[in-house]
């Protein structure tokens, strides 16, 4: 397994280089440059905890519109990895960008006010309201009001109209009306998925979204998502490889805290390394 992080790192070039770039981009090159700047970009990031090092110097790069997911065998610093990008985790070194600002230093509300937003907290479920309830709840707090006048603004038609909206991007119309408590797990999942989209996000992480999920809520969320893309930036921590084969833009493989590899899935299929090292452990 170590073998895997001596492998080449460059089947795509970071977005550094994407970014200096525009110095020989002209017309619709720049464009095109443009269109593929990241949305949220870490640079030499390094966490540890006592001797180990979860996060050894990684760059990773999540671009507007696309699917990133990072997969990596247990322990290889995943969570770690997103726990600091949406800033519940302060990294010791490296620097984090997002839209072209300089995060680092921010607390996960500010990151959260600006557009990052972190799925798979249950606790942002209140399970003894309604779906319906919930989703308003999360446009209310978009929209600026204090919890203090839920209901009164609860009857706020804009705000049930743009909870309906959201509950039918995610497959849950039929359930706006049930107690949150009723639903089953992957349901619970895509309400997670409609209270995150109610911020109007940027960039959303996701923590192995399909986790405890059998294959039919599995392929709903993977459509779910799959029907997301473009909308909002998404980086995804996943180990279901079908899920990630099915909807990555873009794989990047962590090993031992370390980015071994970022490319499409074509060049991740195809490397026999991670094949040999990650992959190959799967099938
Ligand atoms: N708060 C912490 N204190 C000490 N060690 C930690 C802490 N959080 C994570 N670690 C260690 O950091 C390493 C990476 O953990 P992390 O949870 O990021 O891995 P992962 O890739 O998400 O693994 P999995 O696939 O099992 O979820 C592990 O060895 C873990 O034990
Ligand atoms: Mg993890």
């Amino acid at each position: 397994m170590r073998a895997a992080v001596m492998l080449d790192s460059r089947v795509e070039p970071a977005a550094a280089n994407d970014a200096a770039a525009p110095a020989v981009c002209q017309g619709k090159a720049s464009l095109a440059a443009a269109a593929i700047a990241p949305v949220l970009g870490a640079r030499d990031l390094v966490k540890r905890y006592s001797g180990l090092v979860v996060t050894n110097n990684v760059d990773i790069d999540l671009r507007a519109g696309e699917i990133h997911a990072l997969v990596g065998p247990n322990g290889a610093g995943k969570s770690s990895l997103l726990a600091q990008l949406s800033g519940e985790v302060r990294a010791d070194a490296g620097r984090i960008d997002f839209q072209g600002r300089d995060i680092t230093r921010l607390p996960p509300y500010r990151r959260a006010q600006l557009g990052i937003a972190r799925t798979f907290q249950i606790t942002s479920i209140f399970l003894e309201m309604t779906v319906l309830e919930n989703v308003s709840v999360a446009v209310q707090v978009r929209q600026g009001h204090s919890f203090r006048f839920w209901k009164k603004v609860g009857r706020d038609a804009s705000v049930l109209a743009r909870a309906r909206e959201l509950l039918e991007r995610v497959g849950l119309s039929d359930h706006a009306g049930r107690l949150a408590s009723e639903l089953s797990h992957g349901q619970h999942r895509q309400l997670e998925i409609a209270i995150a989209l109610a911020g109007e996000p940027k960039a959303l992480l996701l923590d192995e979204p399909m986790a405890g999920m059998g294959l039919e809520d599995s392929a709903r969320l993977t459509r779910l998502l799959q029907s997301l893309k473009g909308s909002v930036a998404m980086l995804f921590v996943e180990h279901d490889m079908d899920a990630v084969f099915a909807l990555a833009d873009r794989i990047t493989v962590l090993v031992y805290g370390q980015r071994v590899v970022t490319g499409t899935p074509a060049e991740i299929r195809s490397n026999a390394e991670v094949r040999r090292a990650y992959l190959g452990d799967l099938s």
